[in-house]
């Protein structure tokens, strides 16, 4: 059987609120999207009609957008965001075996985030700093150089 999550829970409430602000103005959507997970950390799907609504636009006009954007969401996301480099320096340099061993420590795959919400695992384009690879970000932290044993250190007691 699949563990609970231990997702936090979204005051609706004030979510409406912030909603209503923003009521009637068409062109707003962006900025009470990132309102809203701003708040909740995500944007809960249950929140959608009630934007749609507000603004005069339709859920799957909503759904659009979000799913345009990626750095909005739908689900909740770990307190720490690790991203594997796979670009193509750090692919040379063994970038394959580091997302093999975090997802390992960590027991989740690429875009899942662990059932007690510390982290989120997902995978991003050359970061900028080749010379440094494989690379791995954790939150805005770059960790450059990793090897197994450095994948360990970042993920003991995971
Ligand atoms: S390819 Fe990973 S930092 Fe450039």
């Amino acid at each position: 059987m699949a563990e609970q999550k231990e997702v936090p829970e979204v005051n609706m409430e004030q979510l409406d609120r912030i909603i209503a602000g923003y009521r009637g103005q068409k062109w707003v959507l962006i900025p009470l999207l990132e309102e809203i997970q701003h708040l909740a950390g995500y944007i809960p799907p249950e929140s959608i009609p009630r934007i749609a609504s507000a603004l005069g636009l339709f859920p799957s006009q909503v759904q659009g957008v979000i799913t345009f954007y990626a750095q909005l969401y739908t689900e909740p996301r770990g307190k720490n965001i690790v991203r594997v480099c796979r670009g193509t320096a750090c692919h040379v340099r063994g970038g394959k075996t580091i997302l093999k061993l975090v997802k390992q420590h960590l027991g989740i795959e690429e875009g899942e985030t662990t059932s007690d919400m510390e982290y989120t695992l997902e995978t991003i384009a050359c970061i900028g700093v080749c010379a440094l690879a494989p690379n791995l970000v954790i939150n805005k932290d770059t960790h450059g150089n990793m090897n197994p044993k450095k994948v360990a250190r970042l993920f003991s007691g995971r």
